[in-house]
């Protein structure tokens, strides 16, 4: 059989069938002669060659792979789309970004009044927390609630006593270590958006983490005491009523950094 091109119609077929392959990516044309590889000189002795990648003449450039889309980012735009607390709380549930939802029991979203003028964050539940999915419901929770009640304000208060609760993290780390930096970074856009929906007067940072999170500062014996602001809203940040269970004594400054919020909800800023 002649292989040559015989017609217009066997020239426009061969033509096609090299357009074809050369999207397919076939792009090198072989030898008349036929080469035995096994008799080529071993892959070191032989010369490198600039390794380019193939180009197939007509084919389309294929764009550069994408990088994964990081926790941060996937946080940011599932807080943004919250449009309430409880889209908000369910936006966190889908979250799948950080780990500690997999050793965790429940979500801890909040407890408390949302229309409170004092908003609370502390730092992640406990073991008690994870347990009943509520923040501050441990020994240092039961501390909080004495604290506030002595200036006649809860997370049951009605209107003006009324008091919202929430964490850095709502999901208890293994052992109770400390929030690693990561987890507190890609947690932190569901944080904002939370103080956004709830927009309280004033926030009490409890601890260093709280403050870590949410000023980029720790040192909370020198923090505490002294108005600052966290997130455009004022904040008092405060010693941790866990810190306060250890060291009773700093239980004095703790009563008079809640004078401090009580006095500005009286009289303003
Ligand atoms: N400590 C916190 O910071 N938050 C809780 O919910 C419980 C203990």
């Amino acid at each position: 059989m002649d292989s040559g091109v015989t017609s217009d119609e066997d020239y426009w077929l061969a033509a096609a069938l090299l357009e074809w392959q050369a999207e397919l990516g076939a792009d090198e044309a072989l030898s008349e002669t036929p080469v035995n590889r096994y008799e080529l000189p071993p892959p070191e002795a032989a010369p490198a060659a600039p390794v380019a990648p193939p180009v197939a003449r007509g084919a389309p450039e294929l764009p550069p792979p994408l990088e994964a889309p990081d926790a941060v980012a996937i946080a940011e735009a599932a807080a943004a789309g919250a449009a309430d607390l409880d889209g908000l709380r369910a936006a966190m549930a889908d979250f799948e970004g950080c780990e500690l939802k997999k050793g965790a029991r429940n979500l801890v979203f909040s407890d408390g009044n949302p229309a409170a003028r004092v908003m609370v964050i502390g730092e992640a539940p406990g073991r008690d927390e994870d347990a009943q999915g509520k923040p501050f419901v441990g020994r240092a929770g039961q501390l909080l609630d004495r604290m506030f009640g002595a200036i006649g304000m809860g997370r049951a208060e009605p209107g003006e006593n009324a008091l919202y609760i929430t964490n850095i993290l709502p999901w208890q780390p293994p052992g109770n270590r400390d929030p690693e930096p990561a987890e507190i970074a890609m947690m932190l856009p569901f944080v904002r958006r939370h103080v956004e929906l709830v927009g309280p007067e004033v926030l009490v940072l409890m601890g260093n983490i709280s403050c870590l999170a949410l000023l980029g500062r720790k040192g909370i014996t020198r923090l505490r005491g002294a108005w600052t602001e966290a997130l455009g809203v004022p904040a008092m940040p405060m010693f941790h009523p866990a810190y306060l269970l250890r060291n009773p004594a700093a239980k004095r400054e703790a009563w008079a950094d809640l004078l401090e919020v009580q006095a500005r909800l009286r009289h303003g800023g």
